[in-house]
């Protein structure tokens, strides 16, 4: 009892000269958007691995998944229906490896640090699938730096993939962001499809991708970006609703004609843009029917450095 009151105490008087306790109005372990519903492998205590062969046998088994420690040279690892992948604490996750997620439904994948994937891949895949909430990791590689098509995307959607949703990540230190619709010419498989949120994000040195949507609808809301030639680009017709983010040091923080040999539309409300500019050439209607919270612009880095990635919500 006293050695509690001690440390309250003392935490009390070392952050009255710190930064303002986090004033949050979204709840930091809940989900939220299209992907509502999703329940991965259930509540259960599932299997803890430490190896990449023992995450290989599990991952074909699916259910609750949990890694403990940082595996490294996992490869690329297949994700089935019915599964959660939770990291175990502050320190779980995966280097020079990457998910896939293909052909199935219903996964959840939180609280994982990803380090690198193997050349040439991403690292979380997600093609032709449904109901995938992917919150509270921490994405990136080597950086800005070498070529650009080395490592492909942090955390993509392709071929059909719907009902996602993308929160409380951090994202940082690479060249392509996020890629939702990997082609112009993949209209008969992507429209209709490709409904992503996005919340609660935090993006730093990402040069592109954040995302990058063609085809489908992006909300994409109290998110925190410092750096990068484009933040959210709509493209082939997409639509995206940009609400209550914060854009520091982005050429072009919302751009509908970029890149695509059709332009994408956009809307947006409450931004705050700091040596951030905007280009939409192309006015979106579309507004959200699901409940969410918003946070407001001046509040998105500070609650996402603190609230969003690892050791948040633990397993
Ligand atoms: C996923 O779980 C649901 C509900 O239990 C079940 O109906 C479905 O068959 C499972 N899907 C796969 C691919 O195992
Ligand atoms: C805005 O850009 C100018 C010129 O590049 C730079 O000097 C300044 O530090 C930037 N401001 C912020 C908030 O990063
Ligand atoms: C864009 O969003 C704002 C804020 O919600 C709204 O008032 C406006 O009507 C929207 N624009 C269009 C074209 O729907």
């Amino acid at each position: 009892m006293h050695f509690s009151n001690i440390a309250v105490a003392a935490l009390t008087a070392a952050t009255a000269y710190a930064a303002p306790v986090e004033k949050r109005a979204a709840k930091v372990d809940e989900l939220v958007g299209f992907a509502a519903g999703t329940t991965g492998g259930g509540s259960g205590a599932g299997t803890t691995v430490t190896s990449c062969a023992a995450l290989t046998t599990a991952a074909k088994a699916g259910g609750v998944i949990k890694i403990s420690g940082q595996l490294t040279g996992c490869g690329i690892i297949k994700i089935i229906s019915n599964t959660s992948v939770l990291g175990v604490g502050a320190n779980s996750g995966l280097t020079d490896s990457g998910f896939q997620i293909r052909k199935a439904t219903n996964v959840i994948i939180r609280n994982l640090k990803f380090y690198r994937a193997p050349a040439g891949k991403d690292l979380v895949d997600i093609d032709e699938s449904t109901k995938v909430w992917v919150d509270h990791n921490d994405f990136s590689s080597i950086g800005i730096t070498g070529d650009k098509d080395k490592y492909d995307g942090l955390l993509d959607a392709k071929h059909g993939a719907d009902s996602l949703t993308f929160s409380w990540n951090k994202f940082h230190d690479h060249w392509k962001g996020s890629l939702v619709g990997h082609s112009d010419n993949n209209a008969a498989q992507d429209t209709g499809k490709l409904k992503v949120t996005y919340h609660h994000n935090h993006f730093t040195k990402v040069n592109s991708r954040l995302p990058s949507v063609r085809f489908g609808t992006a909300h994409v809301y109290s998110s925190c970006y410092d750096g990068g030639i484009s933040g959210v680009n709509s493209r082939m017709g997409a639509q995206v609703f940009v609400e209550a983010n914060s854009f520091t040091n982005v050429a072009n923080a919302i751009i509908t004609n970029l890149d695509s040999k059709e332009e994408g539309s956009a809307n947006e409300s409450g931004n705050l843009l700091v040596n951030s500019t905007t280009q939409i050439t192309k006015k979106s209607t579309y507004k959200p029917s699901y409940a969410y919270t918003v946070d407001p612009a001046a509040s998105a880095c500070s609650i996402t450095s603190k609230s969003a990635g690892v050791g948040v919500v633990t397993f």
